[in-house]
């Protein structure tokens, strides 16, 4: 399809293939397309820790995530804005995708309040008080220059009782509402709803409902990977995303390990988002098709095999577990960027072959195989 010059300047999804409930797609913006299913490394701070924007890009990464909380605290929305935009900022040119703040006021910031306007809180950095609400929210997301921009809500944290989950849903919907308001009509940029409703399917379907009738460009699946554990989370995912819009993006939020993302795809999720194989990357976590290796483990110091024969980044390609082994512990910088790097192009490696794999009706065939191929354990 040839686009003219209007159609690019609008946000569009594309649904192109279909395998069982694993969906394969195209979400086109005017930052660029962003395939589907789509892994978003996060990029908290304005920076996907440990590297270059071009070496995220170089992974196979067409989006990044930021955090509304973070830049809000420093260095500031106001000031971001003033420099020119969040992609200017941090010399990533392609879509953003920010989350809105409440989920990380939450679980980061101190003596938290929480009102029906929205929650006033203390930053973890310095102390200094500051709010957060719907429309708060939606004017930091804006000055941000985010591309797919994240309702403001709440995520209760699991185990919780029916009714506090219940009452926390009904709060996100308003806030929905709010946020679809301040929102308002920006072409080319898109909002996402999020439901919420912990575990109980009856939640899940009344909140995307509610978010259905308001109308939005995307759709997340909120309040999961709080603690529920795999099993759980993959009992949700069995209805929450079927509750939800066909004709628009999917996006399973903070998840996950890659045994969930392949779960979470094999039931209709497009989009997920994790700092798992970044962060992991600093720890020396090391995820590869053969499963986990732990690069500080002595057994590797005198290694000259790469982490993964078969993988084609600058990790495997031009250095022995041995010498991983060794900067590592030295703790030196190249650890991180080299095992971040590895673990970034490992994730968007299972994405394309999901892709691949859908789009040509044996998605079946490569789940069997991506599970036998790995070991329990350290290797
Ligand atoms: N990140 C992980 N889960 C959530 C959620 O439920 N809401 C938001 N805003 N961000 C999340
Ligand atoms: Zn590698």
């Amino acid at each position: 399809m040839v686009k003219g010059n209007d159609m690019a300047q609008t946000f569009g999804f594309d649904l192109l293939a279909t395998d069982g409930r694993a969906r394969t797609g195209r979400i086109s913006t005017p930052r660029g397309d962003i395939r589907t299913p789509a892994f978003m490394p996060v990029g908290t701070a304005a920076t996907v820790k440990a590297m270059m924007p071009e070496s995220v890009a170089a992974t196979g990464a067409d989006i990044l995530l930021g955090n509304t909380y973070h830049l809000m605290l420093r260095p500031t929305a106001e000031r971001i804005a003033s420099l020119g935009g969040l992609h200017k900022f941090m010399n990533w040119d392609k879509p953003i995708l920010t989350d809105s703040g409440g989920f990380q006021v939450m679980s980061l910031a101190d003596l938290r309040k929480l009102t029906e306007d929205g929650v006033t809180f203390k930053s973890h950095i310095d102390g200094s008080k500051h709010m957060l609400s719907p429309e708060r929210s939606m004017e930091i997301q804006k000055l941000l220059g985010s591309d797919i921009v994240m309702c403001f809500d709440e995520c209760p944290a699991l185990p919780a009782d029916k009714a506090r989950i219940a009452q926390s849903m009904e709060l996100s919907m308003r806030w929905a509402k709010r946020s679809r308001d301040a929102f308002g009509d920006r072409p080319g940029y898109a909002l996402f709803g999020i439901q919420q409703g912990g575990l109980e399917e009856d939640l899940r379907a009344q909140s995307a409902e509610a978010l259905r009738d308001i109308g939005f460009e995307g759709y997340a699946v909120g309040g999961l990977a709080v603690g529920e554990g795999q099993e759980a989370m993959f009992g949700c995912l069995d209805f929450a995303p079927e509750q939800l819009p066909k004709d628009k993006p999917r996006y399973l939020m903070g998840v996950g390990k890659p045994d969930d993302i392949v779960g979470a795809v094999k039931r209709g999720i497009d989009m997920m988002d994790c700092v798992l194989p970044s962060r992991s990357g600093r720890t020396g976590q090391v995820f590869t098709r053969h499963g986990v290796v732990n690069i500080k483990n002595a057994r590797h110091a005198d290694d000259p095999r790469p982490l993964d024969e078969q993988c084609s980044c600058p990790a495997c390609q031009k250095y022995s577990r041995a010498y991983l082994h060794h900067v590592y512990r030295s703790q030196e910088m190249i650890s991180g960027m080299l095992l971040t790097w590895h673990n970034l192009h490992y994730f968007q490696q299972i994405m394309q072959e999901m892709r691949d794999a859908i789009a040509e009706q044996r998605f079946d065939v490569w789940e069997k195989g991506f599970h036998e191929g790995r070991a329990q354990g350290d290797i």
